[in-house]
């Protein structure tokens, strides 16, 4: 393998024999187009897959010494950031690598002298500033774990994280500028903290906004105090491959959270293999993806595998409808992206909002639109294929997770042929494969079932933070010697696949995973509510919205005025993004004789579909059904 970049079908299709035939002849290929300080002494020590997976392990290296210092002598006037701001009217920012080493190196400094050091958790909340990739590279350089959290999760949900993974520092900004909003953010940090984070020293404030915000002397410092003035050279603290690089916390079926764990080697290796291949970077292109640095995709296609690659990653502080909805367009003509990866819900919401809007705009710069988070339907595809791509760019809709922390399942652009709708052919290194619900796996091609990875590839999680048995639980154990996905899936008479979406308790809103037991705790947390149950729906621009049943204790007063404080109790027990879009107010829930609600009947009516509820002959109180329908809202 001469580059890490496939270039054509046939190198395709021999990579994938070579991956799947001899993995470890195939990956310590592509490790090898890495810097390490050290070799590894074994490529990968299990041939099954487990989360007690070890790549690369020996291998000694940093993951920012990849990111920057060797692409400094060929590349190091290159623009590694290039950040564009919530107003159109700001000047965009560019930090080329050199520049952008030399930043993360004085926020490194900076980060030792407050006593950060190997190992230590580092919590983020931060909007979208050239800062929060310093910040984050300055932790990974000096070998401290990061956890972001978005910036749209409330103080609760931002306390529980910072609690779980006993974090020392915190660092964010003072505002966020979201459109015409400034949204407060030390605020909700201070918030968070005063509920017993009490691991917390410091918090770290950038002052993006310069509006004013609470002080306290003893625990918050001013980045502009701290950071400047440090020295511009930091030695890298040299890691193992399997030391933790990161934890990113993602909602399951059950229970909180869970801190996703992601170590140094694999997740570097596996990062920069799948950005060069499934955007098909070439130097001096400029890549945009639009998602936040709260989510993984932020830091595996904003952050890590633009930048282990030496490419211009675009950054953009603001949202796709200010001041209008054709900003995503200006951004694009602005700086000729060449790349543009964004998410089904921003595709839908743009499309619905000005259906010509982007004709406005000169797009011929784009090579490659990606779409990721969630199935992209065929009349979004069909819009971004016409109005955004202008038909001569091939869509690479991207399936993959928190937990993968890369691109699993991808057309190639350009090298595979693609299909509306299809995230298509796994990449080498990739072995997916569909089971029944005993497990038992579906040979040849149209099936349809559950998906999982029968072999490990390198940014596979290891474990899930404080709990590793929850981790081999919820992902190793439903089915023998496989990864379950959680996700269900088809595989066409080619072989590609079409995800059809998530089979267990999590709903898909605007591609953000959010539990339906994390909602229904936030939900039960209203004085009058006795019980709740949570469902998806489909939705036509957040692809799923979330339906709420509530029972309650009959002292509720205005229906309307305790929904909306239903709505206000899940914005502060977790944020926004979980807000219910219906809430239908019932005496009871359908449940089993073993006291489990059946779900499927309240997804059924939520969908406005009042029939074909398929066997409730165990149900104990089926007369609840009539009710329920009669009751129902009328959505989208
Ligand atoms: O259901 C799948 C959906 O998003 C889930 C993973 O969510 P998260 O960990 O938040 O990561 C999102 C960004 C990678 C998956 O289990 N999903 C992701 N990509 C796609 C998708 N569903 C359909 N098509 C996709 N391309």
């Amino acid at each position: 393998m001469k580059s890490i970049q496939i270039s054509s079908l046939a190198e395709y299709k021999e990579l994938y024999q070579k991956s799947v035939d001899d993995p470890q002849g195939f990956w310590e290929e592509v490790a090898s187009h890495f810097t390490w300080r050290q070799k590894w002494s074994h490529v990968l020590k299990s041939d099954f897959i487990t989360p007690d997976v070890r790549w690369f392990e020996g291998g000694k290296f940093n993951i920012t010494e990849n990111c920057l210092d060797r692409h400094i002598e060929k590349n190091g006037d290159t623009p590694a950031i290039l950040w564009e701001g919530n107003n159109p009217e700001t000047p965009s920012v560019v930090l080329t690598y050199k520049q952008l080493l030399s930043e993360v190196n004085k926020c490194a400094n900076a980060l030792k002298s407050l006593g950060i050091k190997k190992g230590d958790r580092i919590c983020f909340y931060m909007p979208m500033i050239p800062q929060v990739a310093v910040a984050i590279l300055a932790c990974a350089r000096i070998g401290a774990i990061h956890s972001v959290v978005f910036a749209g999760f409330s103080a609760n949900a931002l306390a529980d994280r910072i609690k779980d993974s006993e974090c020392k520092l915190v660092i964010c900004s003072d505002y966020n500028r979201r459109g015409n909003k400034n949204i407060p953010v030390k605020e909700v940090v201070d918030e968070a903290i005063a509920m017993g984070c009490d691991s917390v020293e410091k918090v770290l404030v950038y002052n993006a906004t310069g509006q004013s915000v609470n002080w306290n002397n003893d625990k918050d410092i001013w980045w502009e105090n701290i950071v400047p003035q440090q020295n511009d050279v930091c030695e890298p603290e040299i890691m193992d491959a399997e030391d933790v690089l990161f934890i990113l916390y993602t909602s399951g079926s059950t229970g909180k959270p869970k801190g996703v764990v992601h170590t140094c080697g694999g997740y570097m290796v596996y990062t920069c293999y799948t950005f060069l291949n499934v955007f098909q970077y070439k130097p001096g292109d400029v890549y945009w993806c639009t998602a936040d640095v709260g989510w993984i995709t932020g830091h595996s296609y904003i952050i890590y595998g633009p930048l282990l690659s030496g490419a211009t990653s675009l950054m953009f502080e603001g949202v796709p409808t200010y001041p209008d909805s054709g900003r995503f367009w200006q951004v694009c003509e602005k700086h000729k992206v060449n790349q543009f990866y964004t998410a089904p819900t921003a595709i839908r919401a743009l499309m619905a909002s000005g259906y010509d809007e982007p004709d406005k705009y000169d797009l011929s710069s784009l090579k490659v639109i990606g779409s990721v988070g969630e199935p992209i339907n065929e009349e979004a595809w069909n819009w971004y294929y016409e109005k955004i791509g202008h038909k001569n760019c091939p869509i690479v809709d991207t399936w993959w997770q928190t937990e993968t922390g890369g691109i699993l399942i991808s057309p190639l652009p350009g090298i595979t042929d693609m299909k509306p709708c299809f995230a298509s052919y796994p990449l080498p290194g990739v072995q997916p494969c569909l089971v029944d619900t005993n497990g038992v796996e579906l040979e040849g091609n149209n099936v349809e079932g559950l998906l999982c990875m029968k072999f490990p590839w390198p940014s596979i999680l290891r474990t899930t933070y404080g709990d590793h048995e929850r981790c081999r639980t919820t992902y190793f154990s439903t089915f023998n010697n496989k990864y379950f996905t959680g996700d269900g899936a088809r595989r066409d008479e080619d072989g590609r696949y079409r995800i059809i979406g998530r089979v267990d308790d999590v709903i898909n809103v605007s591609g953000h995973r959010i539990g339906t037991a994390e909602v229904e705790d936030a939900i039960n947390q209203h004085e009058h509510v006795i019980e709740s149950a949570v469902v998806g729906f489909p939705h036509n621009i957040k692809g799923q919205g979330i339906y709420a049943y509530v029972i309650t204790n009959g002292a509720i007063g205005e229906e309307n005025a305790f929904r909306k404080q239903v709505l206000d109790v899940v914005t502060k027990e977790i944020g926004p993004i979980a807000k219910p879009d219906a809430i239908q107010i019932v005496t009871q829930l359908p449940k089993t004789r073993s006291g489990k609600i059946m779900r499927r009947i309240l997804r059924k009516i939520a969908e406005g579909e009042f029939d074909n509820f398929g066997d409730t002959s165990t149900l104990l109180n089926p007369e609840c059904v009539e009710d329920l329908k009669n009751g129902a809202l009328t959505l989208n």
